[in-house]
């Protein structure tokens, strides 16, 4: 069977940035350790006022197509996923194709275009769609681009606020990639939540608490399910194990929660109980109450074993460098992790070709999905291109009364104009109105 998966990937960080400790902290009276220790977060992203979710998808996909030499002819396919669009029609697919034929020599009217939406699992979803039409023979030799773009804000106030982002990943699904395969194994965890929604609204309503349970629940359930078809999961399988990063607290939970999972009844469990003593089995308590207080001991001592820490630091702390200075970019963000965990590979001088990846993606309302990869051989080459470090730095820092023009600018409901804090360079920009009420874009040299 022909490798299937990801043979490039390409970023955009919104232009703007909002320092979470240095401004964000102080306005609100808070420590900055309960954002940059408690979240995990040192700082959002923020498009300025001439971005948006096409503008920083279409930059993304305009450097997938030049870095690989690709032609409209080449595509087959292009699908967003959003949860941040402003059309229930028009699909934001038709925005960014419009904006690549304003730069490409011919169009990309073959091409089928969608938008996907279940909250930040769209973007995994997307990409099995364009995995399955290759696999089904469909793609007459051509490959899909996958857009994962949002502008994740929250209202002010919102105990969201902190964990706000906005950003894209461009990914491009082919036959024999050079990036990671994807493997046909996947498990799934579903079910009807109210944790978080838009129901035909701007920013989020959010039940932070109860989605962070939810998270986890989900989580929990699609491991069950994965290993149901691929065997169960051995702590030593994967290299790396990028999860959807709302912020990089949530991802330690979910971590310590999988490793108590994938341990019980291994030798890893039989090792640690020597200090720790076993894993808590529920038929050896009377009621929940002294189950579930004797599983926070365990965990609370789990986290500070040797053996624990090493695996955090190995296979769990890499997928979390980049989220810690962007924040939450909800479709993008278990995309982001596998970068950033292939980008530490790279610094590290780690040959990782051929080893597996174990993929946690999650969208509220809710859904998780866990699925293997495995890193290809030309997975350096299409690391070392990517210029985010760049982008990250390069980023106006704003002030907290910059930010709050910003978050007006971008809010839907008020009609504010705003004078750029970045000059556009190279990249395509936001450019006004049509006469049916679309938006407008252009390309800036
Ligand atoms: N030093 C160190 N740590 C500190 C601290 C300090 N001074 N002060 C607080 N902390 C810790 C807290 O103990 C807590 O950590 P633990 O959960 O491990 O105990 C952490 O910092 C956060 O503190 P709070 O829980 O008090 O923070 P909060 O209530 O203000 O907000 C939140 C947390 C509810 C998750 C909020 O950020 C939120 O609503 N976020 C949006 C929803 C979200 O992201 N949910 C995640 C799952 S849903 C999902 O993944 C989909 C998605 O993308 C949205």
């Amino acid at each position: 069977m022909t490798a299937v998966g990801i043979d490039a990937v390409e970023v955009w960080t919104g232009n703007l940035k909002l320092d979470l400790a240095e401004t964000f902290a102080p306005e609100k009276g808070d420590d900055p350790e309960k954002y940059t220790k408690g979240l995990g977060l040192r700082a959002s992203s923020f498009p300025d006022s001439y971005e948006d979710i096409v503008t920083m998808g279409a930059n993304a996909s305009k450097e997938l197509m030049d870095r690989k030499g690709l032609t409209p002819d080449d595509i087959g396919r292009i699908d967003v996923a959003t949860e941040s669009s402003f059309d229930n029609s028009k699909p934001i697919s038709t925005y960014i194709a419009g904006c690549l034929e304003q730069v490409y020599d011919g169009d990309f009217h073959h091409a089928n275009k969608g938008e996907r939406k279940f909250a930040c699992i769209a973007g995994t979803q997307s990409v099995d769609d364009a995995y399955n039409w290759i696999r089904a023979g469909r793609n007459r030799g051509r490959s899909a681009i996958v857009v994962a773009t949002d502008t994740a804000l929250y209202a002010r106030g919102d105990a969201g606020e902190a964990t706000q982002g906005a950003g894209a990943v461009a990914l491009l699904i082919s036959e024999d990639p050079d990036l990671v395969e994807l493997s046909t194994h996947q498990g799934y965890g579903s079910a009807d939540e109210t944790d978080f929604l838009k129901p035909n609204q701007q920013f989020p309503s959010v039940d932070g608490k109860r989605s962070v349970q939810v998270y986890l629940a989900r989580m929990r359930e699609a491991l069950e399910d994965y290993e149901s078809v691929a065997g169960d999961v051995h702590i030593d399988d994967f290299v790396y194990a990028p999860f959807h990063t709302p912020f990089p607290g949530m991802v330690r939970k979910a971590a310590a929660l999988a490793y108590r999972h994938v341990t019980r009844d291994t030798g890893v469990e039989e090792e640690l109980a020597e200090g720790i003593g076993r894993q808590p089995r529920r038929e050896s308590f009377d009621d929940d109450g002294q189950y579930e207080e004797a599983v926070r001991e365990y965990m609370d001592a789990l986290k500070e074993t040797e053996q624990y820490r090493d695996w955090y630091a190995g296979t769990v702390d890499p997928t979390l460098s980049i989220a810690r200075d962007v924040g939450n970019w909800y479709t993008a963000s278990v995309h982001l992790a596998r970068i950033s965990a292939l980008k530490t590979a790279l610094e590290t001088g780690r040959d990782v070709a051929g080893e597996s990846m174990l993929v946690a993606s999650y969208g509220s309302g809710a859904q998780a999905e866990i699925h293997g990869e495995t890193v290809q051989d030309g997975w350096e080459e299409e690391i070392a291109a990517l210029d985010i470090d760049e982008q990250v730095a390069d980023r106006y820092d704003l002030s907290w009364a910059e930010y709050e023009q910003v978050h007006d600018r971008h809010n839907h409901e008020t009609d504010s104009e705003l004078e750029e804090f970045t000059a556009p360079e190279a990249e395509f920009v936001f450019d006004g109105w049509g006469r049916m009420g679309e938006r407008k874009y252009t390309y800036v040299e």
